[in-house]
C-alpha cells in the first residue's frame, strides 16, 4: 500500500466512536441493521432518510434512539393533512408591546426533525420541506432563513396503499439519499422484539452512553469526502445510475421504467459509498460499497411505468436486475 493511501487511513478512535453508537442502536432494535447503517451514513453525508414501512415496525422508535445518541437537536413532526408550511418553517407573531412582528422558529430549525407519515401531509407542506431539504434554508414571510448545521430530516410513511395520503412527489424523492423499506419480522425477530420490549418495562430506563455531537460528525464528513473512490468504481457507479435510463448491459431493464434516476442518484450513491467504506474502518471504497447501497439509493429514484407497476415488479426488482447486469469493470 502507498504511504498516500496508508495516510488516508480513518482515525479509528472517531470512527469506533459512529461503530458505538451503532451498537447501541442495534441493542434496542431488532433486525434493523440496514436502516441503522443508513442513517448513520446520511448523518455524516449531510443526507436525508425516508423509511417506508406498515405502523408498528419500529419506524418512530429507530429515530428517537437515533436521535437521543446524538447530541443534536431534535424535533418531531406528526404530519395531518391539515398541517401548514408555517407549523414546519415557523411563523411570524406579533410582539405587543414592542408593535412589531417577530419570526418565531418551527420545528425545521433543528439538528434532526422527523416527520411522522410525511405522505399524510399536503402538498405545500411536501414542497416547504423540499426546499429545506434541498437548499437548507427556508423562505418565511419574505425572509430567508439558514437552518441548523447538520440538518437531517428522516421521514416515515406507510405504504402508499393507505388512505388519505399524498404520495411524495418524484422532485421531492429525489432529495431524500435513502429510502428504506422496512418489512414485517419474522417468528424469530418477532421474540427479539417482544425480549427487547419486555427487558425494557422491567429495567430502569438506562441513560444512552454513546453520544456523537458536531465536532464528531463534522470531522467523520470531512474523512468520508476525502474517502479514496478509484475511476473504476466511480465508471460503475455512472453505468448503474445511467442503465435507469436505458444506457449499457443493464439499459434493457430501463422498459419498465418511466421516470429514471436523476444525477443526484450518482452523487449520493458516491458520497454514500465513501461514508460506507469509512464506517468500515477502510482507506478506500469498494464495489461492495456501492452494491449495499445502490437498492436503498436508486429504488426511491425511479417510477416504473404503468404496464411494469400492472404486472406487479417492484423498482427494488427492477434495480436489482440492473446491478446483475452491470460489471464492475
Ligand atoms: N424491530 C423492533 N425492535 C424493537 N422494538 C420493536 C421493533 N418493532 C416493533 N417494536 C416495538 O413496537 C413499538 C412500535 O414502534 P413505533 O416506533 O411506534 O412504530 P412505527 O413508528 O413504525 O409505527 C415500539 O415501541 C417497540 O416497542
Ligand atoms: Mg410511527
Amino acid at each position: 500500500m502507498s504511504d498516500a493511501l496508508t495516510n488516508n487511513l480513518p482515525d479509528s478512535t472517531l470512527v469506533s466512536e459512529f461503530t458505538a453508537v451503532q451498537h447501541a442502536m442495534a441493542e434496542q432494535l431488532a433486525g434493523h441493521e440496514r436502516l441503522i447503517n443508513r442513517l448513520l451514513v446520511a448523518v455524516i453525508t449531510g443526507g436525508h432518510v425516508l423509511v417506508e414501512g406498515s405502523p408498528g415496525l419500529a419506524k418512530t422508535r429507530t429515530v428517537n434512539c437515533f436521535a437521543n445518541l446524538l447530541s443534536a437537536n431534535f424535533s418531531r413532526v406528526q404530519a395531518t393533512p391539515d398541517l401548514l408550511p408555517a407549523d414546519l418553517t415557523g411563523t411570524n407573531v406579533y410582539q405587543q408591546h414592542t408593535g412589531q412582528f417577530n419570526f418565531i422558529k418551527g420545528p425545521l430549525f433543528n439538528n434532526i426533525v422527523l416527520v411522522d407519515e410525511i405522505n399524510r401531509a399536503p402538498p405545500k407542506v411536501q414542497s416547504a420541506l423540499l426546499e429545506a431539504m434541498g437548499e437548507k434554508q427556508i423562505s418565511a414571510s419574505g425572509h430567508t432563513y439558514v437552518l441548523d448545521d447538520p440538518f437531517m430530516v428522516v421521514a416515515t410513511q406507510n405504504p402508499i396503499e393507505h388512505e388519505g395520503t399524498y404520495p411524495l412527489p418524484e422532485a421531492q424523492m429525489d432529495r431524500f439519499m435513502f429510502f428504506v423499506q422496512v418489512a414485517m419480522p419474522d417468528p424469530q425477530l418477532e421474540l427479539q422484539i417482544l425480549n427487547i420490549v419486555l427487558k425494557e418495562q422491567a429495567a430502569n430506563p438506562g441513560t444512552a452512553t454513546a453520544k456523537l455531537n458536531d465536532a464528531h460528525i463534522s470531522a467523520a464528513k470531512k474523512a468520508a469526502a476525502n474517502m479514496y473512490l478509484s475511476d473504476a468504481i466511480k465508471n460503475y457507479i455512472v453505468r448503474l445510475v445511467t442503465a435507469t435510463r436505458g444506457y449499457g448491459a443493464g439499459g434493457r431493464e430501463s422498459q419498465a421504467i418511466e421516470h429514471a434516476a436523476s444525477p443526484r442518484g450518482t452523487i449520493f450513491l458516491a458520497q454514500a459509498a465513501q461514508a460506507r467504506a469509512w464506517l468500515a474502518g477502510r482507506d478506500h471504497t469498494l464495489p461492495e460499497d456501492v452494491t449495499a447501497l445502490a437498492p436503498d439509493i436508486l429504488c426511491g429514484r425511479i417510477v416504473l411505468s404503468y404496464h411494469a407497476q400492472a404486472r406487479g415488479v417492484t423498482s427494488r426488482e427492477v434495480i436489482h436486475r440492473i446491478m446483475d447486469s452491470t460489471a464492475v469493470l
